[in-house]
């Protein structure tokens, strides 16, 4: 039996990744379709304790690569405890953000090497990758122009990095995209949400 579609969500602040997932997730309501919308950790207990250490800013300490690990456990259990038994179920699961994530935030950003944090995560989901990654390319200024202009934003220590950041990781989803050119579509984000939407749809579509 094929497994239900499994789908990522990717891209920097502000590109509307969590508004276009509202977008999507109205999309399978309408048609009455069972899916999951999750985000690691995800509400599994351990997951969220993994990322407690990980977000915890007064250890300083932390290596990179302790950094990585961590995630990729988080993300292993959110998987193996939420994700898989969803799609025994028959759901379609969307990720907001998966392991593309880790690609280009550990990877590529932080400087561990792409290969080598792919290695780490390989062995944490075993080769599970999603069908469909939608990558949403925003310029970062106007990217977090959007974030700044939302009065019930969460600050979180991303947005406080700076452009030169936001550049890198979009450089970071731009190699991952020559890499996976299968699995990854590229959207504008630039344009409206009507566009962004609609685009975004067409290409689910284009899966189910
Ligand atoms: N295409 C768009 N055009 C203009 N504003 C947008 C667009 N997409 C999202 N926004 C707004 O930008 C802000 C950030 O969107 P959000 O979906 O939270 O981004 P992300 O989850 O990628 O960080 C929100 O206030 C949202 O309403
Ligand atoms: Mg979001």
């Amino acid at each position: 039996m094929k497994r239900p579609l499994v789908i990522s969500i990717e891209g920097g602040e502000g590109a509307g990744k969590s508004t276009v997932l509202k977008g999507i997730s109205d999309y399978f309501e309408k048609r009455n379709m069972d899916f999951l919308v999750t985000r690691e950790p995800g509400g599994v207990r351990i997951s969220e304790l993994i990322r407690h250490i990980i977000l915890e800013k007064t250890y300083t300490e932390m290596d990179p690569r302790t950094e990585a690990l961590l995630f990729a456990a988080a993300r292993r259990q959110h998987l193996v405890e939420k994700v898989l038994p969803a799609l025994d179920r028959g759901k379609i699961v969307i990720f907001d953000r998966f392991v593309d994530s880790s690609l280009v935030y550990q990877g590529y950003v932080r400087g561990i090497g792409i290969e080598a944090v792919y290695e780490i995560n390989h062995f944490a989901i075993e080769g599970f990758l999603p069908d469909l990654t939608l990558y949403f390319d925003v310029d970062p200024r106007i990217g977090m122009a959007r974030i700044e202009s939302n009065p019930d934003r969460e600050i979180n220590k991303l947005d406080l990095e700076g452009l030169v950041f936001h550049e890198k990781v979009r450089e970071g989803y731009m190699k991952l995209l020559e890499m996976y050119p299968k699995r990854m579509i590229k959207i504008d984000a630039n344009q409206d949400l009507e566009s962004v939407l609609s685009a975004t749809i067409k290409e689910v579509e284009r899966h189910i």
